[in-house]
């Protein structure tokens, strides 16, 4: 059997949990991606029946392989952090949840992680070699490692004690709104420490920038004063999606 050539992704994030059918040759939406808002409730039956949802919402994709992104700790389908979605989502085994839920089996894999796959495969990161580090910045501060173009999953770079703080406390884009930065101010204190700790403990070949303001890439990137290149994601808020399809598709995948 070889890879599928299409799959259908859902991003489970803390304001959202979008999903759509992924052309996996051109890493595109094959349709119009649907989000739901993620319900204040944010616990495993309310999200799971959304993810359900989602998948009859695409019925052209019925059969294929289904990868879902969850915004924390996954290790074998089990999900063991949820800094920014309710905590009583340590410890469930949400692959046998959701399978559960969809009627099939799915891959469930961290967010941040499905977005560096799909990057790599598709976007900045591909064809580099060496070591790549993605970092998302929205409600928290997601990281993936690459390297060879191989990921090494659940790193949680995002939750470094920087200066006494939780890093994604103080450096993503969700403490940039809390804290009323402009573009500079969040660059200039925030992000510019952040890197410069973070490039000294891994020292990666290059960093990606995703999270939806990686669209606003030009007003903070070119301020930074790091020695790692540094690009912006180049699959923006879709990657989280496009990377589950990968997942489970290569999931599947046979010799
Ligand atoms: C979580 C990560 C996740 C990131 C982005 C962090 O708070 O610990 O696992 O990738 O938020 O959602």
């Amino acid at each position: 059997m070889s890879q599928p050539t299409t799959g259908l992704g859902i991003d489970i994030g803390g304001s959202g949990i979008k999903g759509a059918p992924v052309d996996l040759d051109s890493g595109e939406f094959l349709r119009e991606r649907l989000k739901i808002l993620t319900p204040d409730e944010s616990g495993s039956e309310p999200v799971s029946e959304i993810v359900a949802r989602i998948c009859d919402h695409f019925p052209e994709a019925a059969g294929g392989p289904v990868g879902i992104t969850f915004p924390g700790v996954v290790q074998n389908g089990t999900v063991h952090s949820a800094a920014n979605l309710d905590k009583s989502w340590v410890g469930t085994d949400a692959r046998a949840l959701f399978t559960q839920a969809v009627g099939r089996p799915v891959r469930v894999l961290n967010d941040a992680d499905a977005a560096a796959l799909a990057e790599t495969r598709y976007g900045a990161a591909k064809g580099v070699h060496g070591t790549v580090l993605m970092t998302t910045l929205g409600t928290g501060i997601g990281t993936a490692l690459v390297v060879a173009g191989r990921l090494v999953p659940n790193t949680e770079f995002g939750h470094l004690e920087i200066d006494g703080h939780d890093a994604e406390s103080r450096a993503s884009s969700g403490a940039k709104e809390r804290d009323g930065l402009s573009y500079p101010e969040w660059a200039n204190e925030r992000l510019q420490r952040y890197y410069r700790v973070i490039e000294d403990l891994v020292w990666p070949d290059l960093i990606v920038v995703g999270g939806g303001v990686s669209r606003k890439a030009h007003k903070f990137l070119p301020l930074l004063d790091i020695r790692t290149p540094i690009v912006p994601a180049a699959l923006r808020n879709t990657a989280g999606i496009v990377g589950a399809a990968l997942a489970a598709a290569q999931a599947l995948e046979m010799p």
